[in-house]
């Protein structure tokens, strides 16, 4: 499982990559306006901390299908190769997957809630399909079970197509789909520092710490 950032905090983005081992960033429009800077700015600056080969998700804006393939032109002019143009699955949406497709241009298929959009998206020439997990829930489904059903519709029907489960607010549901081995899944910086965080380990480490000062005095290491 690809396991991405889903945020555009700079600080935060830069803090969770030099401690876990990441793939990527993605964004949405939500995302971008809470950095309230100029979205080009705040990607360009993402991409030039993340490098070249790393994943960029970075959506659209229009709601026509033309607007969102001219959205994806410049996205991807600006920000480069491994840049993902993230398309909502709507009816223009899936047409603007088909174009951008057949441009060769990398494709999120994003705001899914449903088994058949992913697999619309899949048809349409999408490389990911981000199924919002807790949203689902929040709407009395099953987040993690979507997102697995979606992971296997793929697989049975030979699309090329891969999961990229978003929405996250517990560690629970990244981990059932880790579990599960779908194929990505982007997290937002608390829910990151959730998986690691368990007071059990920082108490076992803090005894540890204390046995050895009993034997060689406060402050000495193994240095
Ligand atoms: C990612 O593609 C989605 O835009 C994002 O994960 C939505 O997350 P939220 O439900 O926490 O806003």
């Amino acid at each position: 499982m690809k396991f991405i950032i889903d945020d555009a905090d700079i600080a935060k983005i830069k803090d969770i990559y030099n401690t876990f081992a990441v793939d990527g960033v993605t964004t949405n429009p939500s995302i971008l306006a809470k950095s309230g800077r100029q979205p080009y700015e705040v990607l360009t600056e993402i991409r030039e901390f993340i490098g070249p080969d790393a994943e960029l998700h970075v959506q659209v804006i229009a709601l026509d299908a033309e607007g969102m393939v001219r959205d994806g032109h410049r996205i991807v002019e600006v920000l480069g190769k491994n840049t993902y143009v993230k398309v909502p699955t709507t009816k223009e949406g899936l047409r603007a997957m088909k174009l951008l497709h057949g441009e060769g241009i990398r494709v999120t298929a994003t705001a899914i809630y449903t088994r058949m959009q992913a697999f619309l998206a899949a048809k349409a020439g999408a490389d990911y399909a981000a199924p919002y997990v807790n949203r689902i829930d929040n709407l009395g489904g099953d987040g993690v079970k979507t997102a697995q059903d979606i992971h296997d519709i793929f697989r049975k029907n030979g699309l090329n197509c891969q999961v990229l489960a978003a929405s996250f607010k517990n560690s629970q549901q990244v981990q059932e789909l880790c579990e599960y081995g779908i194929g990505a899944a982007t997290i937002s910086p608390d829910v990151i520092e959730a998986l690691i965080k368990n007071d059990s380990v920082t108490m076992a480490v803090e005894a540890f710490v204390k046995d050895f000062e009993g034997l060689c005095g406060k402050g000495v290491t193994m240095e």
